[in-house]
């Protein structure tokens, strides 16, 4: 009998953690797509999960597994799992925070300058042998980044991270909303807290850092893009379903907005068709965390907290069962 279910293949380094802790496991090394209802007597047995975002851990897949002490996600993220389900049944959710902020602020800034200074378009133009010399209408003149203000979605880890790039790199003013305002957050990074309608009427850069719950689900739809300057570029690194991703398509086709730059879509795999016919669209298929190291780490982590919580200790990066989120 395995005590944990390691959904998909994952790094060596938090097999072996596993290892080391004497725990007995399951390893789906093909990293073929298993769905958790696929997997039968493993999972009536598991004590713990190890699973990716792109796996969906619902009531149906906890009843299956009445021995269910820990679900460890690899992501930091969590939409995938339910979490009222799992806390309903005493289940422990983690996540993996923090070892990925930066790489995702990076992936954000990267998004950022190629859609504002149109650098695949120009990457294809090359290519193509296009280029005949300098000339002073170049046909890919973007737009300056230094100086301008961004607007941030969402001001936690990673919404910060962006900020912290944004001021001390690019001398950039930055607001941000959420749910409340971040006063130490907003001190250092000189930000001001405004409601969305203001951030979205004054920002040159958007920058979504929200999670992705019921109140953030379609949180950009027709009628904000309209409130949003026609020169301003949208980037979304956070999840697909926050934007209403026709509706962005709209958007972009009537020249609401300028572009686009965009890690998540609305229903993945697949993005919207009107999205790739867009030449000021830049999108990346969900790399934000997409670095060895980062991968590695949450890997680790994922696994540190099943070993803690197998152990009989507490989880390091529960998401429920904290005074936050009981
Ligand atoms: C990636 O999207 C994550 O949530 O870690």
């Amino acid at each position: 009998m395995e005590r944990i279910l390691i959904i998909r293949k994952i790094f060596n380094e938090a097999i072996a953690l596993i290892d080391e802790a004497g725990l007995s496991y399951w390893h789906n090394e093909a990293d073929a797509p298993l769905g958790l209802s696929e997997m039968g007597t493993r999972l009536a047995e598991a004590e713990a999960i190890i699973c990716l975002l792109t796996d969906r851990v619902d009531a149906q897949v906890m009843d299956a597994a009445p021995h269910l002490k820990i679900i460890a996600n690899v992501a930091v993220g969590y939409d995938n799992i339910d979490v009222a389900a799992a806390t309903e049944r005493g289940i422990i959710v983690t996540n993996t925070p923090s070892v990925l902020t930066e790489c995702t602020a990076d992936l954000t800034f990267a998004l950022l300058l190629a859609t504002a200074r149109r650098i695949v378009e120009a990457d294809a133009y090359m290519r193509a042998g296009k280029f005949e010399g300098w000339e002073l209408f170049q046909p890919h003149l973007g737009v300056d980044v230094f100086g301008k203000t961004l607007g941030i979605v969402g001001l936690g880890r990673i919404g910060a991270a962006v900020a912290r790039r944004a001021l001390l790199g690019f001398n950039m003013s930055i607001l941000y909303t959420g749910q409340n305002p971040k006063p130490d957050a907003g001190r250092e990074l000189e930000a001001r807290f405004v409601g969305l309608a203001n951030l979205l009427r004054h920002s040159d850069f958007v920058s979504i850092h929200a999670p992705l719950t019921a109140q953030t689900r379609h949180l950009l739809t027709l009628n904000e893009f309209r409130l949003m300057k026609p020169s301003a570029i949208l980037i979304n690194t956070a999840r697909g379903p926050i934007i209403k991703e026709a509706d962005l398509v709209q958007a972009l086709e009537q020249d609401l907005i300028a572009g686009a730059g965009l890690d998540v879509y609305e229903e993945e795999p697949e993005a919207h068709p009107g999205l790739a016919a867009l030449p000021n669209v830049v999108m990346v298929p969900h790399i934000g965390s997409a670095t060895t190291e980062t991968r590695r780490r949450m890997a680790l982590m994922a696994a540190e907290n099943v070993a803690a919580v197998l152990g009989g200790g507490r989880p390091l990066n529960p998401v429920n069962f904290t005074s936050r989120n009981p």
